[in-house]
């Protein structure tokens, strides 16, 4: 057990003391979770394959899972990256800093750690002042997967990364909540047309205004690469059944089947009156998808605190954040109808 060193920074303006001392860790090999504007990340310094590897075992998670590479600075690109296609230059300009993820082919100075030995690596700059001033003073990318134990949902909070992580971990910055509240998407510029790996804050059809786009068709095991797609992810510990259109016919037989489990319904704000005699828990608006999205994995998270052995979660539309959401509790259920 480490003694974990817990450092509130303020976001919007962030104190340079104290992202010096941070940064002074990362540069000596240390790990660090810092907030970015999607989800906390657990980080190292992308360059040295030391660093790298205490975040796999603290993790626990698998060598075969790629790691986010992420930079401050566009022109760092051309030291970690070759061949960047023209079009990256338009969606930089577009959505960097910010919740997008590009694979393109990495160059030697890349450890294969980072990148699980593909000849490939995943790029992102964050839309966090932390995380920016952070990697801009350690003078180095920082390599980061999301901050939870492998295969729980993505923590979204102080308190989450604390409670995993806490005696773990060099350094834990306390950021606040993540404005977005799901991780970024991630798009693969190395295929033509480029595709979807993950779906993410930034929503496809967006993107599409930019390039033309592919969801590969088995998204689960699209090449096996990109293992972020496979499913059984992000899945909470209570028992999770989705019903897609949210039939209450389904529901409320479902309340009945399950009567001596502790048991709640993920759902809406439009819906409240329809299980005022259920338990439940509401994360947004329908037409709030940007709201639902910020609190999905906080409620999920809601869930497994209190012990919850049963989640209902309702589904929503598959457009915009909605394909994202829909896409973290496909993965999150044990079972789907
Ligand atoms: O929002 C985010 O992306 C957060 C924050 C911390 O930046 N990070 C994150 O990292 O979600 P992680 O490790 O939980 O998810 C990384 C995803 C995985 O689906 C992984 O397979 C994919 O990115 N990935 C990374 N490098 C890749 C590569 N070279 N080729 C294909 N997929 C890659
Ligand atoms: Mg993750």
């Amino acid at each position: 057990v480490l003694k974990t060193e817990i450092i509130k920074i303020n976001s919007r303006n962030p104190d340079i003391s104290k992202i010096k001392k941070v940064s002074k860790i990362i540069r000596k090999g240390g790990v660090v979770i810092f907030p970015t504007e999607t989800v906390y990340g657990i980080g190292a310094d992308a360059l040295n394959q030391d660093a790298v590897k205490k975040i796999f075992k603290i993790k626990k998670r698998p060598y075969s899972s790629p790691l986010i590479v992420h930079i401050a600075e566009f022109e760092t690109l051309h030291l970690i990256t070759k061949n960047i296609p023209e079009v990256l230059y338009l969606l930089a300009e577009k959505f960097w800093p910010g919740p997008l993820t590009v694979i393109l082919k990495k160059k030697k100075i890349v450890p294969d750690i980072v990148t699980a030995s593909l000849d490939t690596v995943g790029v992102r700059i964050p839309d966090n002042k932390i995380a920016l001033s952070l990697i801009k003073e350690a003078k180095t990318p920082i390599a980061a997967p999301s901050a939870n134990i492998f295969s729980y949902v993505s923590a979204t909070s102080f308190q989450d990364v604390i409670e995993e992580f806490n005696g773990k971990v060099d350094i834990i910055i306390d950021g606040g909540d993540t404005k977005f509240g799901l991780e970024s998407t991630v798009l693969d510029l190395t295929e033509n047309p480029a595709k979807i790996l993950r779906f993410g804050s930034i929503p496809k059809e967006k993107l599409e205004k930019y390039l033309k786009l592919e969801i590969p068709q088995k998204i689960e095991n699209y090449k096996g690469k990109s293992p972020g797609l496979k499913k059984i992810h992000y899945s909470p510990n209570a028992f999770l059944i989705l019903v897609r259109d949210s039939s209450p016919e389904k529901i409320f037989e479902l309340m009945k089947k399950y009567k001596n489990k502790k048991i709640g319904i993920l759902t809406y704000k439009e819906n409240i009156e329809k299980y005022k005699n259920f338990d439940f828990k509401i994360i947004g608006s329908k037409k709030n998808y940007r709201e639902c999205a910020k609190n999905l994995y906080k409620i999920l998270r809601e869930f497994d605190r209190e012990k919850y052995e049963i989640i209902i979660a309702e589904g929503i539309e598959e457009k915009y954040l909605g394909t994202t959401i829909m896409d973290r509790l496909k993965k999150a259920a044990k079972i789907i109808y």
